[in-house]
């Protein structure tokens, strides 16, 4: 196998996904190395979990910065010290600039709890239940300048239920981005698929 990809988490709160990332990194045949877990929140309670996983961690606070870019120039600071080549946003609660994004083209992945382009921003499960519809899920996509857009690389599609509260279709959605995030990381990391215009595509 090439070389692993070296690959960055960028988390805000409970760090789930991260975990699943993590775990699947473990595998010798995966095609990534997790490098660095970074948060904007020095709190994150996914940093504690990291650390203890032998996992290097950094806190970069976005609230001691004057603003955006300056927050962002430190994060890409801390990426290029660790070698960092891929992205992957996991619960990452600020929004980046086209600037950043630009840095890390077609390099960094997002999961998003809906099946995108439906439900962007927040609240996906309480709007999919207002709305009544029958099937709902996760999205990985690659990250562009407009949020919660961008090529997907895979998803998962789960039922709507009866009985359902936010909180039990969200359970039964997060299992599934568990599933697919490291899926699509795995597709990426080792080049198996390539972008064409919108769509990913299997790589020939
Ligand atoms: C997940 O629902 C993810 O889809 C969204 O933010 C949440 C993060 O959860 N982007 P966790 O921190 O990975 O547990």
């Amino acid at each position: 196998m090439t070389r692993k990809k070296r690959v960055a988490i960028l988390i805000s709160g409970r760090g789930s996904n991260m975990r699943s990332l993590i775990e699947a990194a473990r595998a010798v045949d995966f095609p990534a190395e997790i490098a660095l877990v970074l948060s904007n929140r020095p709190d994150a309670a996914g940093l504690v979990w990291a650390r203890e996983q032998g996992i290097p961690v950094a806190a970069v606070d976005h609230k001691i910065y004057a603003g955006r870019e300056e927050f962002e120039r430190s994060i890409q600071k801390m990426l290029e010290i660790n070698r960092i080549e891929m992205i992957c946003l996991a619960g990452f609660m600020r929004v980046l600039t086209p600037w950043f994004v630009g840095q890390w083209q077609g390099r960094m992945l997002n999961i998003h709890p809906a099946l995108l382009p439906a439900y962007r921003g927040l609240h996906t499960h309480e709007r999919a239940l207002e709305d009544g519809v029958k099937i709902h899920g996760a999205t990985v996509h690659f990250v562009v300048p407009e949020m919660d857009a961008g090529p997907i690389i895979l998803q998962a599609s789960v039922p709507v239920l009866d009985d359902d509260t936010p909180d039990t279709l969200g359970a039964r959605v997060l299992d599934q981005e568990h599933v697919i995030y490291p899926q699509a990381l795995a597709l990426v990391a080792g080049d198996k698929v390539a972008i064409k215009g919108n769509r990913v595509l299997a790589r020939a």
